[in-house]
């Protein structure tokens, strides 16, 4: 099948928008490039040769494409399109590629308002789990599209097919991929499935190896996973099932981080070769299992930078899980890093918030669109945001902070360090074939702690 991308503002989309197709002449006919391109493709491959098109049915923006445009849009071209898709016109960019907070399946209801055609017509967007698929495949859709639900598990529909749907690896929305593809150039890449990008054929290990791992967050348990799976004997110690991701779960909006810790408690019960252990690893208890191979998925360990002062200087950690809790009050939140802002997203929906930042911008190695939509929702739960701003003293109750050479006191009733964390190896044993992975090589994100354990794992 051939797609024809007549959406998120590309050219069909601009030829089909009253906002950016002024011209008078014949291609004033604002269908008519979508028509002459299906012209085209049928005049080399056939009318019966499938072809759709992702269409613009709202452009989101005042003046452009309205739904009820878009469904009249939409009639005409189901004379020439086999199937449409219904998405989104010229308006924001983070709606076509809606970051982690978004809905699942929110934007389905396009598909249903230019519904019936005598087409098919298909939702796009934020669809993950297979019962949210069957409702809007039952209520408003006759096909869906998946994308990132792909990238994320390429099995996803054989998995549904097969009643597997439990060992569904879901896309998380960390928008990793984004950030590759769209940022950096770079070649794709996941947060959750390690593979994208490297899809290479994984080897039983010619030696079969005891491999100890300490440490159960994202690095640790998909190195478990891939040790298993080549056959080793593997030994996984844990704290706490899922590690940071149990943090990053938290804040407003990231519940999806949760589905990762699901998946992984699901697969690694697959796997008769892998022993897990639910305690904090000491370094006699991995002496005592004699490993060939130890890697070290420990983690960091928050980083504060000046004085521990009792009752008004906190850990992010401890205010994101709850441990302690502000009503009411003024807060500085010291670093502006992801972390930093979505403390900051959390305290700011019942205080008030100050984010204070050395750096120039907040979020700094963000994917773009995700970025945006975290600033915005921090605007309008009205946090202060100070960037090139340095804490220079911290006293109960007072914050001395300087920018550009200027000293400013914030006054406040607590102050929350969110200046980042160290890694974290808690021991090191001689002698023994050890490798760092993940925050506890260097602090990053979860997709670097999830391609480092499937990398370690594959390489032992
Ligand atoms: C890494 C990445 C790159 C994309 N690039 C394009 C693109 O070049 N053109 C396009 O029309 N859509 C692009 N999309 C958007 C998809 O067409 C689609 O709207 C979306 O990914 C489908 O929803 P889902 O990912 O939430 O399942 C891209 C999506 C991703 C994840
Ligand atoms: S990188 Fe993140 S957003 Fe992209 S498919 Fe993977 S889990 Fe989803």
């Amino acid at each position: 099948m051939v797609e024809v991308q007549g959406a998120h503002g590309l050219l069909v989309n601009q030829f089909l928008s009253p906002l950016t197709n002024t011209r008078e002449d014949s291609w004033g006919e604002r269908t008519k490039f979508a028509i002459e391109i299906r012209k085209e493709i049928a005049k080399r491959c056939g009318w019966d040769f499938p072809v759709t098109i992702r269409l613009a049915v709202d452009d989101f923006l005042d003046g452009g494409i309205t739904l009820k445009e878009g469904k009249r849009i939409a009639e005409e071209l189901q004379d020439y399109y086999q199937i449409i898709q219904a998405d989104i016109g010229l308006g924001p960019k983070e709606l076509r590629l809606e970051p982690m907070p978004f809905q699942q399946g929110w934007r389905a209801y396009l598909a249903e308002k230019i519904r019936p055609l005598k087409v098919p017509v298909a939702a796009v967007g934020m669809i993950r789990e297979p019962d949210v698929a069957v409702d809007i495949l039952r209520n408003k859709a006759d096909m869906i599209v998946l994308g990132r639900t792909l990238i994320a598990d390429p099995d996803w529909l054989i998995k549904v097919r097969e009643g597997r749907a439990k060992e569904i690896r879901k896309c998380i929305g960390c928008s990793e991929c984004i950030k590759a593809r769209h940022d950096e150039d770079e070649r794709i890449r996941c947060g959750a499935n390690p593979q994208v990008g490297r899809e290479i054929e994984i080897k039983k290990a010619e030696e079969k190896k005891r491999v100890v791992i300490v440490g159960g967050g994202p690095g640790g348990l998909e190195a478990a996973r891939f040790a298993a799976i080549r056959g080793h004997e593997v030994h996984l110690f844990y704290d706490e099932f899922g590690g940071t991701l149990n943090l990053a779960a938290l804040p407003p909006g990231k519940e999806k981080i949760r589905w990762l810790i699901e998946y992984y408690r699901e697969e690694l019960k697959k796997y008769d070769n892998l022993k897990m252990y639910h305690k904090k690893a000491l370094k006699n208890d991995v002496i005592a299992l004699d490993p060939d191979a130890i890697i070290m998925a420990t983690g960091s360990k928050p980083f504060l930078p000046c004085p521990p002062l009792r009752d008004f200087v906190y850990l992010y950690n401890d205010v994101l899980r709850g441990e302690v809790k502000f009503e009411g009050k003024s807060i500085v939140v010291g670093g502006g890093g992801l972390v930093g802002c979505e403390t900051a997203n959390m305290l700011s929906e019942n205080n008030k918030v100050v984010i204070v930042e050395m750096m120039p911008e907040i979020a700094q190695g963000m994917e773009t669109l995700s970025k945006k939509h975290l600033i915005r929702e921090l605007q309008e739960k009205s946090v202060r945001i100070l960037t090139t701003t340095r804490i220079v003293d911290v006293a109960r109750g007072e914050i001395i902070v300087e920018k550009e050479g200027e000293q400013m006191l914030i006054e406040a009733d607590a102050m929350i360090a969110a200046f980042g964390s160290r890694p974290f190896v808690p021991f090191h044993i001689e002698d023994v074939p050890t490798h760092v992975i993940g925050d506890a090589k260097s602090v990053r994100n979860i997709y670097s702690a999830v391609s480092e354990g499937f990398k370690v794992a594959i390489s032992i």
